[in-house]
């Protein structure tokens, strides 16, 4: 009971009266008010990329056909910029270039995937109303060890991804040896923003503690995810540590969705999607986006959850009530309104409860709720909790806004 108050209490000074931070910020790029959303290659293809694969998951993101029924572009997959200026992006990973440098020092695009360069990719991407992101690693060579990392060629590397077009940069963290993140992260952050080029700047580093914040958009938060339950689940507890630093422009990132890979059942799919959403995680497509199935469209396509997400509060969900395998999961959202995901990790249906007093809502609140996963607002009005029977390795996420007192 302590802890729960305890979490209460740390969430609503988060809400409330977050204390001023002082942030001498090397990054202004306000590229981030909201979490990013987007597509990355990692996850379904690793080093199998190609540019064709890139234009092809491009124009599908947008084309509406009988498979993409709406278009994920239309549906949020971009990120906000000034008031209307939405896009999406989509990301190359590690393994774009070729092993060396050239005899100038500068990175090549490795010929056998993009042979047309990445400026051309860039151009094409642009055409089309999207962005480009590329990936980095602040180390003598990327996690892939297939081709050189940025350490020691920051501005050069910097110059380099402005002069082709590019819009956000995932910047890994291997193969640096003893250096310390914080020391080598602002050279990239400084060389990012002498460029004059607005770019996304996505950390790699495990440790935001106080710095990060301070040097990109995002940063990373856990290990690799891998498409399975338990790594899903355990990215979202070791994510869940830094809530407190989320906030408009620095997100923490559990690393990108795994939805749509197909190692997860739909119901594990629903959490996922859930979990990222509520925690105010970069919203990163990792599956096939040229063949996605109704299944799978219809998660990455909830609006409303897409809306919790994207809500502008920027307030990251915490754990608020833990009982052995079931979990009570909550963020305030602007308007005075509260998500809450009900999760069962157990291996049977769970009755699950959120009280009032654990979700930071007033007692006697009489409460509306609406089902995020069903589309349908309760019929039922909710005072003092609200508690839902749920399945196995699944969840229920309920989008609760306070009524008048009295009619
Ligand atoms: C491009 O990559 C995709 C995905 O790995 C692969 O299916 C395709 O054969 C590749 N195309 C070329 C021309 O290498
Ligand atoms: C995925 O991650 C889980 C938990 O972190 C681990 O137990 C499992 O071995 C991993 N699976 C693969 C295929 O790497
Ligand atoms: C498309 O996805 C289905 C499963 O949803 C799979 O069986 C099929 O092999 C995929 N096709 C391609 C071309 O990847
Ligand atoms: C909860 O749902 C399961 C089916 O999913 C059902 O068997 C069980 O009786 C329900 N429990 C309660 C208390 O409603």
């Amino acid at each position: 009971m302590i802890a729960v108050l305890m979490l209460v209490t740390r969430r609503w000074i988060g809400v409330e009266a977050r204390p001023a931070v002082e942030r001498r910020n090397l990054l202004t790029n306000g590229l981030g008010m909201t979490p990013p959303m987007g597509w990355n290659t990692w996850n379904h293809f690793y080093c199998d990329i190609n540019e064709t694969v890139i234009r092809e998951s491009g124009t599908n993101i947008l084309m509406s056909d009988a498979l993409v029924s709406t278009g994920l572009a239309k549906l949020g997959y971009r990120y906000r910029r000034k008031s209307d200026d939405f896009f999406w992006h989509g990301h190359t990973n590690d393994c774009w270039a070729e092993h060396d440098r050239d005899s100038k020092g500068y990175l090549v695009p490795r010929k056998s995937m993009f042979p047309s360069g990445i400026k051309a990719l860039t151009d094409y991407v642009h055409s089309k109303g999207l962005k480009l992101g590329i990936y980095s690693d602040a180390g003598s060579r990327t996690c892939s060890q297939t081709m050189p990392g940025s350490l020691g060629h920051e501005q050069k590397d910097a110059e380099t991804f402005a002069s082709w077009g590019i819009d956000y940069l995932k910047y890994d963290n291997c193969n640096n040896g003893d250096l310390k993140p914080m020391k080598w992260y602002p050279a990239m952050t400084r060389a990012l923003m002498s460029t004059g080029r607005s770019i996304f700047l996505s950390l790699g580093d495990m440790h935001p503690d106080l710095w990060a914040d301070k040097l990109g958009n995002s940063w990373r938060t856990t290990m690799d995810i891998n498409d399975s339950w338990e790594s899903m689940v355990s990215r979202a507890d070791q994510n869940e540590v830094y809530a407190e630093h989320a906030r408009p422009d620095s997100w923490n990132d559990p690393d990108m969705l795994e939805v749509g890979n197909g190692g997860m059942s739909n119901d594990e799919y629903i959490v996922h999607f859930s979990l990222w959403a509520t925690s105010k995680a970069p919203l990163l497509i990792g599956c096939d986006v040229r063949n996605l199935s109704k299944e799978t469209l219809a998660i990455l396509g909830n609006k409303e959850v897409i809306a919790v997400n994207q809500d502008l509060l920027g307030v990251q969900a915490e754990k608020v009530r833990m009982e052995g395998d079931h979990k009570v999961w909550t963020a305030p959202l602007s308007g005075y309104r509260t998500v809450v995901v009900l999760l069962n990790r157990s291996p049977e249906f769970r009755i699950i409860t959120a009280q009032w007093d654990d979700i930071s809502i007033p007692p006697k609140t009489i409460v509306e709720a609406r089902d995020l996963w069903k589309h349908a607002t309760l019929e039922k009005r909710f005072v003092n909790k609200v508690k839902a029977n749920v399945s196995s390795h699944a969840c229920k996420m309920f989008r609760l806004t306070p009524l008048p007192l009295s009619e």
